[in-house]
């Protein structure tokens, strides 16, 4: 649904814009982001999981804030009918200015401030996702100390940690989210929230990483779940009736990654939740997911000027180009952190020069500062062209820092032929009005 496309001398257009009005009108570096992308994405999402789960009990998908969010993003995901995972007050200040209705809000996150848990309970979210044994005490006594009650979810830890085309059932449970189903915490979590006067136990919540391709995961993940739901009902004689699958689907980065489309995967753990219900004799339980990369990933490209380019010799025969670019690890740290696999192009231009392989670099005083690992561009790039790095928009600006002092992009939308600014640049003005001298 991208409206990207290269106009009739070679430069390229994005939302009805050409890249060379965005960079004179904004500047580079730019985050550019195609909104009718963005939307069409969500509302994909919306439809297949809603479809798919109508002839059960129904399903939501809330917008994962983390992914990247900002007042417009807000609008626009309240506007196509999704719901909204925050995970600190910050995003949530965001999405209640923005005007999003509280009651589609859950709050997450595995150490909130009880300044935290109030703000979201004078709102009115419509629910917290409690991370731990000690925070159902908290959330009970900020509930107490406001004269009201909590909705809450427990997110349980079901050991499937899910990457890319592989998952592992049995991962090791070393990690700080979660209330572990095997050590038992789960079980107790949700004894003491049935006993909590002000709480009330909305339902289970479970997430299992990131860039997911297939099904298989949430089929291990969901079983352990419903597990608990059985054991639940059996034990304590407590029927629960909503589930969280969280979000994790993965996008193409490369031509490696194959993402299934929201039909397939909603239509996918719709048959498996079913299949799963049946053989543990439950009604099926309303189920929610919160996908964040695989609606905002897609939807926006980083517009960066080249600088410099330098040829290293290697020895012997061996050389690598380096391209520098205006930004770098600042505005995208996910191939330092992560090792992601980001591609660019040529986008003012096109160019008939044989293409060779080049490494792009950021900025920054630090030389695992790669934007772009390997990459042919056409061999006579040069200072002054214009470079996109695509599938940015997620994990790059809500990643994004000031290191060195460099000020953060704008996040433009582009849409119909109009260039519309999200997040403005930030200035040097803005950093040094931080510094009390
Ligand atoms: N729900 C929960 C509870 C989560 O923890 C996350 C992501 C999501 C939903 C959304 O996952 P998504 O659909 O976007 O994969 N900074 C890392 C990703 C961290 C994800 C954290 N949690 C990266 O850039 O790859």
């Amino acid at each position: 649904s991208s409206t990207t496309r290269r106009g009739s001398d070679g430069a390229v257009e994005v939302g009805g814009v050409d890249v060379r009005r965005i960079a004179e009108e904004v500047g580079t570096p730019a985050f550019v982001l195609d909104e009718d992308d963005f939307r069409s994405r969500a509302r994909s999402f919306r439809d297949a999981f809603t479809d798919a789960f109508r002839p059960l009990a129904g399903a939501d998908v809330y917008y994962a804030g983390k992914a990247f969010l900002c007042g417009a993003v807000a609008r626009w995901v309240q506007e196509d009918g999704l719901g909204l995972d925050v995970c600190t007050g910050g995003e949530l200040a965001v999405a209640l200015r923005a005007g999003f209705p509280a009651a589609r809000i859950a709050l997450h996150g595995n150490n909130k401030s009880d300044a935290e848990i109030r703000r979201a309970l004078e709102a009115g979210v419509g629910r917290i996702v409690v991370d731990s044994l000690d925070e159902i005490g908290q959330v009970d006594a900020v509930a107490a100390e406001l004269g009201t009650r909590a909705a809450v979810m427990l997110r349980v830890t079901t050991g499937v940690e899910a990457h890319t085309h592989e998952f592992i059932a049995t991962a090791h449970e070393d990690q700080k989210f979660g209330l572990s189903l095997t050590g038992g915490a789960a079980f107790e979590a949700v004894r003491r929230v049935l006993e909590a006067p002000r709480l009330e136990l909305v339902g289970l919540h479970s997430h299992i990483g990131s860039q997911i391709f297939d099904v298989g995961g949430f089929e291990v993940a969901a079983r352990r779940v419903l597990d608990l739901v059985a054991q639940v009902r059996t034990e304590l004689g407590h029927t629960i009736d909503q589930l969280d699958l969280g979000g994790g689907f993965g996008v193409m980065y490369n031509t490696q990654h194959t993402p299934a489309s929201p039909e397939a995967l909603a239509t996918g753990i719709a048959g498996i939740v079913e299949k799963q219900c049946h053989e543990l004799d439950l009604e099926v339980p309303h189920v929610s997911f919160e996908p964040g990369r695989a609606i905002a990933g897609p939807s926006t490209q980083t517009l960066y000027t080249v600088g410099t380019v330098k040829d290293v010799r290697l020895g012997g025969p061996h050389h690598r180009v380096y391209v520098s670019v205006d930004g770098g690890m600042s505005d995208n740290v996910r191939t330092a952190l992560y090792d992601a696999d980001y591609s660019c192009l040529l986008t003012g231009r096109v160019s008939d020069a044989a293409p060779e392989v080049v490494r792009v670099v950021g900025k920054h005083c630090e030389s695992g500062d790669i934007v772009v690992k390997d990459e042919y561009l056409p061999s006579d790039v040069e200072r002054g062209d214009l470079i996109s790095v695509p599938v940015t928009g997620a994990y790059c600006y809500s990643l994004a820092s000031n290191y060195n002092h460099v000020p953060r992009p704008p996040v433009v939308a582009v849409q119909g032929g109009e260039i519309r600014t999200l997040m403005r640049r930030e200035t040097e003005e803005d950093l040094l009005g931080l510094d009390l001298g």
